[in-house]
């Protein structure tokens, strides 16, 4: 998280975040002006008293008049500039927020696959909701009170200054002692703002895995050991907020008894008889009152030090979040619709952060419009193989190329346009039928090539009986469809999509043998004009294609068609056997 890198540095960090600023900098501005004013006129409030003490002591019509219209006026000037320092500044806030917030999530959908699979949704959607708001703390607020209080105290000191510099030294030497404390207590906000951090991404990730997750919870009485470990989750969070509170709410009173120390010198001071000679009792109370009135200003400008503080951590975050590199796009090649010739040469493939290969040494051409299915136990890395096609994952050793272009000379965008995919898990979202399957580039097909799709899909059949037929929304996740429906929609989808290559990972794997040998024959219909790798779960669905490859431990073992693989009596022959006999069963 936070790393001691320059980079991240507070400072550099703080910069970067005023960066943000520019899109509302008009904004900004005014606040400026506001803080500005609000802050002349708090400090202006010290000189009046002087005025209002003059008055007591000699009344005169003039005075009466004068003084209490001076007072309406120096809170006006301050309310106005209360109100534009903080109107403008929720909406410097709003824009930061709405930046930072959007520019992240752009950012996270880009990210590689590998990025996902090494981290949990939870922690990357605290990030876009939680600290992305810590960071907004910091970058207006702060300001505020940094703008707000510190021209306060300036122009509180400017005004003791003129009027008893002596005294004012006095008043100062507490100065670096505050600062001291102040800078102690900074190093370890931002540690347990980050330790904050973590653990409210451990809150959302625990919480949000038990709900997607919530059938296996039940049926294997998962309850108490979620609640366990949501508990445990809560309890740190809930300790690590303490801890900041407990230095939050020490520092502030410590800083405040410091600053009546001082305030206690200085009276003791200045009641001597030198000193009082010199100055009328209406300059010694305007002093005072600037010095006392100095001391809400100080505190909040340390109190806005721990704003700041679990800003930068949280901008630390945010920001190495948006600096992790998206996937690599270095290709140039864009090609319209491809013929769809795939060959792999000598392909070997690991996932980072293990060295164990898991595809090795694969060769396999798969010619334009021809069927090719993968089969092979569970785990001997066929969706490995199949997500390499559309570069989910970046491979080494070896190359794969289409139509002889090597894949990582064609524009990612572009290679994935010629491919469509339907995996054993399908993804469905929170809109209607119709959105579903024409998702993304495919959004505003026309109804009937929606209709269709459908239709190959055997989809027809459930979306007419659907309340609302193709206009009926989807909970999330399409929670309200069997499984076999889900996945009919994700073919459905794959269909409409009309892409020259074909890649079905255990595409019918959710459905029963009667609607799968329906789907089957769609599927060849399509399957007929393009190039197609099929991973199948049962063998009886890939008897059909033109080259079936058997691959054991990342390995290819064996290929030929059905019938050739059969007669050899090797790795097929077995699997074929042993499917067999369990149906038979
Ligand atoms: N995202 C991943 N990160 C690391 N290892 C993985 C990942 N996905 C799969 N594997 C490993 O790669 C091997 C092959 O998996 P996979 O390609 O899914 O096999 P299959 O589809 O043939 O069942 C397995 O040993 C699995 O543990
Ligand atoms: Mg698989």
């Amino acid at each position: 998280m936070s790393k001691a890198n320059d980079q991240y540095a507070g400072w550099q960090v703080y910069k970067r975040l005023l960066g943000y600023l520019k899109s509302a900098w008009w904004a900004f501005l005014i606040a400026i002006v506001g803080n500005l004013t609000y802050a002349l006129a708090s400090a202006a409030m010290a000189p009046a008293m002087e005025f209002v003490v003059e008055a007591i002591e000699n009344p005169s019509a003039e005075n009466r008049l004068f003084v209490p219209m001076l007072i309406i006026v120096v809170f006006t000037v301050r309310g106005v500039g209360s109100f534009f320092s903080t109107y403008f500044m929720a909406f410097v806030a709003r824009a930061i927020i709405h930046r930072m917030r959007t520019e992240l999530f752009s950012q996270i959908i880009r990210l590689p696959c590998s990025f996902f699979d090494a981290n949990s949704t939870g922690h990357l959607v605290s990030k876009i909701t939680y600290n992305v708001a810590q960071v907004t703390g910091a970058a207006t607020n702060a300001i505020t009170v940094i703008l707000r209080e510190g021209f306060t105290v300036m122009g509180l000191l400017g005004f003791m200054l003129y009027s008893n510099w002596r005294l004012t030294l006095v008043f100062l030497i507490v100065g670096p002692i505050i600062g001291v404390l102040v800078s102690v207590i900074t190093k370890s906000f931002r540690k347990v703002s980050s330790n904050i951090q973590t653990s409210m991404g451990e809150v959302t990730h625990v919480a949000s895995e038990s709900f997607n997750g919530y059938r296996v919870m039940r049926t294997f009485g998962g309850e108490s050991h979620e609640e366990t470990r949501f508990s445990d989750a809560s309890e740190h969070n809930i300790s690590q907020t303490l801890k900041l509170s407990f230095i939050q709410a020490i520092s502030t009173p410590v800083i405040q008894v410091l600053i009546s120390v001082s305030i206690a010198v200085l009276v003791w001071l200045a009641l001597s008889p030198q000193v009082l000679q010199n100055m009328t009792s209406g300059e010694f109370i305007a002093f005072i009152t600037a010095a006392t009135t100095c001391a809400k200003p100080v505190r909040q400008l340390t109190e806005v030090n721990a704003v700041i503080q679990r800003g930068i951590a949280a901008s630390q975050d945010v920001f190495s979040q948006i600096d992790h590199e998206v996937e690599a796009d270095e290709g140039t090649v864009e090609t319209d619709r491809c013929k769809g010739d795939l060959r792999i040469n000598h392909l070997s493939f690991a996932y980072s952060g293990s060295d164990k290969k898991v595809l090795e040494d694969i060769n396999l051409h798969i010619p334009a419009g021809k069927t090719v299915a993968l089969v092979g136990r569970s785990g001997s890395g066929k969706s490995t193989l199949a997500s390499l096609i559309p570069r989910f994952y970046d491979y080494d050793s070896g190359s794969i190329t289409l139509d002889d272009i090597p894949l990582k000379d064609l524009k990612l965008a572009s290679l994935r346009e010629q491919i469509s995919l339907v995996t054993q898990q399908v993804t469905l979202f929170n809109d209607s039928v119709a959105n579903n399957i024409a998702y993304g580039t495919l959004k505003g097909a026309p109804l009937e090539d929606i209709e269709k799709a459908a239709e190959a899909a055997h989809a027809v059949e459930f979306i007419k009986d659907l309340d609302k037929g193709y206009e009926t929304k989807l909970g999330d996740n399409g929670v309200n469809l069997s499984g076999g429906q889900r996945q009919r929609l994700a073919i459905a989808r794959a269909l409409l999509k009309d892409a020259p290559i074909l890649i079905l990972d255990e595409a019918t794997s959710a459905l029963d043998t009667h609607s799968e040998r329906h789907i089957q024959a769609a599927l060849e219909n399509v399957m007929k004009d393009r190039t197609t790798l099929v991973i199948a779960h049962r063998l009886s669905t890939i008897e059909n294609a033109d080259l079936i490859v058997v691959m054991e431990q990342g390995r290819i073992v064996e290929t030929g068609t059905h019938d050739e693989l059969l007669s050899k009596q090797g790795a097929y022959a077995a699997l074929h056997q042993l499917q067999f006999s369990e149906n038979e069963a």
